[in-house]
């Protein structure tokens, strides 16, 4: 794998904190999670103020992201907001990657979103799919938040799943890791059309599936490494801990 750094002598230590390029990624590797967070938010309060189409991810690692995207930028009014994925639970249920950006997010805003497009899970999978794929048409996202799983799934496109081969753009899915409820996600397709594709990703556990994802040959054991913008950016922001198996 080759990693060069960013305007430096060239030299790369293990896991060091910084800005890095791999052959379609730009890492950025920060201390910790606190950092991670920070970044995030920073780059999803310049996408509100922007305004356009925004995905937000589930998952726990976004949760301090968005706390404090709603204090850098509380003014979503021109942004629309939808998600990668979302698990087939009602929108009030703590599974909810809808209720989850409710929380932390979009109810702590003075200006919200003129549109939140969220994935109906409580309809069951095939209903779900079927409903968001309408709403969602051709839109192509501004800005695509994600997570990274420790098996190296993303959105809820897991390991080695026939969902992976899928053209159209709104898949029903079931889950291949906890919780094990059923899943509404995008395609390969309609994640890589985003113009500005960020991963927040941190903790020790992902060390392992950050390098498949981001620093090895992509393959359908690891549906990150399939997740590339085709026309925009795609950035990799991690702590020291998840980028520590990343090296030259
Ligand atoms: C979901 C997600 C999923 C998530 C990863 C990482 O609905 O579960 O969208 O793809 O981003 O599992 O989750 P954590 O941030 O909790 O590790």
């Amino acid at each position: 794998m080759a990693v060069a750094e960013e305007g430096s002598d060239g030299t790369f230590q293990r896991a060091r904190s910084g800005r890095f390029v791999t052959g379609d990624v730009e890492l950025v590797v920060l201390q910790d999670a606190n950092e991670v967070a920070a970044a995030v938010a920073e780059r999803q309060g310049q996408a509100a103020r922007e305004g356009g189409h925004i995905a937000l991810t589930g998952g726990t690692t976004p949760e301090l992201a968005y706390a404090e995207a709603a204090e850098r930028e509380p003014d979503w009014s021109k942004t629309e907001i939808w998600w990668s994925d979302e698990r087939c639970v009602p929108p009030d249920d703590d599974l909810s990657n809808y209720a989850l950006a409710k929380r932390t997010l979009l109810d702590r805003l003075e200006h919200g979103p003129r549109a939140v497009h969220r994935i109906k899970g409580e309809l069951g999978r095939e209903q779900a799919a079927a409903d968001y794929e309408r709403e969602l048409g051709d839109t192509v996202f501004d800005f695509e938040l994600l997570g990274l799983g420790k098996d190296g799934h993303v959105a809820s496109l897991f390991p080695n799943a026939p969902t992976l081969r899928e053209r159209r753009r709104v898949l029903p899915a079931e889950a291949g890791l906890e919780p094990f409820v059923d899943r509404v996600t995008l395609s390969i397709p309609a994640l890589n059309s985003a113009r500005a594709i960020v991963f927040a990703v941190t903790g020790a556990d992902k060390a392992e599936a950050s390098l498949r994802a981001f620093g090895a040959r992509p393959g359908p054991e690891t549906p990150a490494s399939l997740v590339r913008s085709r026309d925009g950016t795609t950035t990799a922001i991690l702590d020291r801990a998840a980028a520590a198996k990343l090296h030259a």
